[in-house]
């Protein structure tokens, strides 16, 4: 897989699931002519921010996500770290002080100003973006750990700079709500959603956002099929085997459409030479088009012994 000489923009965002780091290898297989591109599970945005395209439309069911990232593109940078700066002044935020980043956390649960989740994310462990069922966010303080660092800061302006350059669409749809209508040839759909055989925060819908079951997936699939009857091109990116288990649906689909499947070197994969315990840990992530590509792809049906281990499904 070629290195791509792109500068990739980091979201400030640490998005479970994001795709920061394959970028290089998913990117250079996408079409090279897009006129509109959907980002249907846009998530940190990681994706959105770095496709060559006329216009972007970033899309994902987290309303307080698609909120802040409109101030994003609307505010001007310099206004946006004020605005920053102003909060961790006024609430006293530091990585110890973890009064602040409750009152800050509560201030933010009752009058909602996107710019508030950003500064929270920055002093909550992990960076994460946690909701719990009534849509209060709940992820705990990163005491010792998290803050508005230089790191965030430069990735921040970073994404601002390359949002704001771009001619990007926003929308907050559950998927199978979104207005695939106006698509025609030369559009592109990208779909990152939560994985099935994975457990990302946002999997279980216990956590502010809609579950993902096998009713999502198969709904999902469905509308990638319509797609490709209109000669629409996709890419959906997720993983065809995780920790030994294989996601059965996404495999029989493939199957039966023909559709190509890319490997993605996303090292998850220990290196111990135990096969039992290889193919019980063994994860393989995938990138599914509907179009040819000149990069190395997986015969699901011809290299199904190498792939699976002789494993049921
Ligand atoms: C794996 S993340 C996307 C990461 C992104 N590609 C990146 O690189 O940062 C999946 C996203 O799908 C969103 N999502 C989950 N269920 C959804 C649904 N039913 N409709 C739309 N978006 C959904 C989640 O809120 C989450 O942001």
């Amino acid at each position: 897989m070629p290195k791509s000489n792109i500068f990739f923009v980091k979201s400030p965002l640490n998005y479970i699931g994001g795709k920061y780091k394959i970028l290089n290898q998913i990117i250079p297989i996408f079409p090279n002519d897009i006129n509109n591109f959907i980002d249907l599970f846009t998530g940190g945005g990681n994706v959105a921010v770095n496709v060559k395209a006329q216009k972007i439309f970033m899309n994902d069911n987290l309303i307080y996500l698609i909120d802040l990232y409109k101030l994003f593109y609307e505010l001007r940078y310099n206004k946006i770290l004020k605005y920053i700066y102003n909060r961790i002044e006024e609430y006293k935020l530091s990585d110890d002080n973890i009064d602040g980043y409750n009152r800050l956390r509560d201030e933010y649960n009752t009058n909602r100003k996107p710019l508030d989740l950003f500064v929270l994310v920055s002093y909550s462990f992990n960076h994460q973006i946690r909701f719990n069922n009534n849509h209060q966010f709940n992820n705990p303080f990163g005491k010792y750990r998290s803050s508005f660092n230089n790191f965030i800061k430069n990735n921040l302006e970073n994404f601002i700079h390359r949002m704001q350059s771009l001619n990007i669409d926003f929308s907050n749809d559950n998927f199978e709500c979104f207005n695939f209508d106006f698509l025609e040839e030369y559009d592109f759909v990208y779909c990152d959603p939560p994985y099935l055989i994975s457990t990302g925060t946002y999997n279980d819908g216990k956590r502010g956002f809609t579950g993902w079951n096998s009713n999502n997936e198969i709904m999902l699939l469905k509308i990638l099929d319509d797609l490709n009857k209109r000669n629409i091109k996709f890419a959906l990116s997720n993983f065809l085997i995780h920790n030994g288990q294989i996601n059965g649906i996404l495999k029989e689909w493939i199957s039966y459409n023909n559709y190509n499947v890319t490997k993605i070197d996303s090292n998850y994969n220990n290196s111990c030479y135990n096969k039992k315990i290889l193919a019980q840990t063994k994860t393989i992530e995938v990138l599914i088009t509907n179009y040819k590509t000149d990069f190395s792809y997986i015969d699901i049906n011809t290299d199904d012994r190498n792939l699976f281990f002789n494993m049921e499904i």
